[in-house]
């Protein structure tokens, strides 16, 4: 199978263990930069050019399109999608999981659990909004154009508005959101082709709010509940990706999804569970060019789900 991976460089480490599993499997790799992608369209064809040289065909397509380049990686998606590439994940479920108000809207829309979200355009109302999260202290998430770009605790009213009209006044958007302090407990969960493969909590570096990688968080292997990865499987189905990570918070037994990341870190997670993940995607990458002949050969789909490390639950 010919493999093509979007991806600033091969040098990455998620791209570089996807690179390794695929050709671990026997399957022929390429990376492609997105921005090195060049595109035409005439009406009638929809082709793909590398560095101004035809680009030859794949049969799947591993898009890991940075945040700075969304725009334009994610058009670079579409257009192999136009090509009838199948691809995991597509770029209209990629801009779905990166737009939070959109994939909040979503997921509440559809029963799953988020922490308690306001959103208005006026610090003014905002502040008078508050009350229903639950008061302060709130969590800020900033938001530029369509995507994050940061969160801020405010304890007090007072910090509340002057953050709020701080950051309203440069034009950015951002959502209020409750602030689930110590009793919930940060879980990622990965999932692949519908199925939660493997989990961690993840613990913010001392001092740090934020309990991402990027920041030093660090990740421990958990077998997740029932609850997590039903959440977790509903909410990457809903936006519509076949690979991601669904980040929530434990309270109490009952699961806040508050993200869902269409091109999640695999290293720092493989490390964390011993779970070969670049394995699984490459796998349902085959799963999904299987499927898709099949849709073209008009034969129905065999049933096939990736088979899962975690445990399953007892029905
Ligand atoms: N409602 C909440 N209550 C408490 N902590 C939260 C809440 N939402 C998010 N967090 C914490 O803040 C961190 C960042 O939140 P989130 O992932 O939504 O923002 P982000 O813009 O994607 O930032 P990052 O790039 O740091 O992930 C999370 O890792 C999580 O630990
Ligand atoms: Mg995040």
């Amino acid at each position: 199978m010919k493999i093509t991976i979007l991806s600033r460089s091969g040098a990455i480490a998620s791209t570089r263990r996807l690179v390794e599993e695929a050709r671990a499997r026997g399957h022929k790799v390429r990376v492609l930069d997105p921005v090195k992608v060049e595109m035409h369209l005439d009406g009638r064809s929809a082709n793909l050019y590398y560095r101004r040289s035809k680009l030859k065909s794949c049969d799947v397509l591993i898009p890991r399109i940075a945040q700075s380049i969304s725009n334009y990686g994610l058009a670079v998606v579409n257009q192999f999608a136009m090509r009838g590439v199948p691809q995991l994940n597509g770029a209209q479920a990629i801009a779905q999981a990166r737009n939070k108000m959109r994939s909040l809207q979503l997921l509440s829309a559809n029963g799953i659990d988020i922490p308690a979200t306001v959103m208005a355009r006026d610090a003014a109302d905002l502040k008078a909004m508050v009350s229903l999260v639950g008061g302060v202290p709130v969590l800020v998430k900033l938001l530029q154009g369509q995507e994050k770009h940061g969160v801020m605790v405010c304890e007090s009213l007072q910090s509340l508005e002057a953050a709020l009209e701080a950051i309203l006044g440069l034009g950015h958007n951002l959502v209020v959101q409750q602030y689930v302090k110590r009793t919930g407990h940060d879980v990622r969960v990965f999932v692949v082709g519908g199925r939660a493969v493997a989990a961690v909590r993840r613990r913010a570096r001392v001092g740090r709010l934020s309990r991402t990688l990027i920041r030093g968080a660090r990740l421990r292997r958990i077998e997740p509940t029932e609850a997590q990865k039903r959440a977790a499987e509903r909410s990457a189905n809903l936006v519509g990706l076949e690979v991601a990570a669904v980040d929530l918070l434990d309270v109490k037994g009952k699961p806040k999804v508050f993200e869902v990341n269409s091109s999640p870190a695999i290293c720092e997670m493989e490390e964390a569970t011993g779970v070969n993940l670049a394995g699984l995607v490459i796998e349902r990458a085959e799963a999904l060019v299987e499927e898709h002949r099949r849709a073209l050969e008009g034969r129905p789909a065999e049933k096939r789900r990736p088979r899962s490390p975690l445990k399953e639950g007892v029905a």
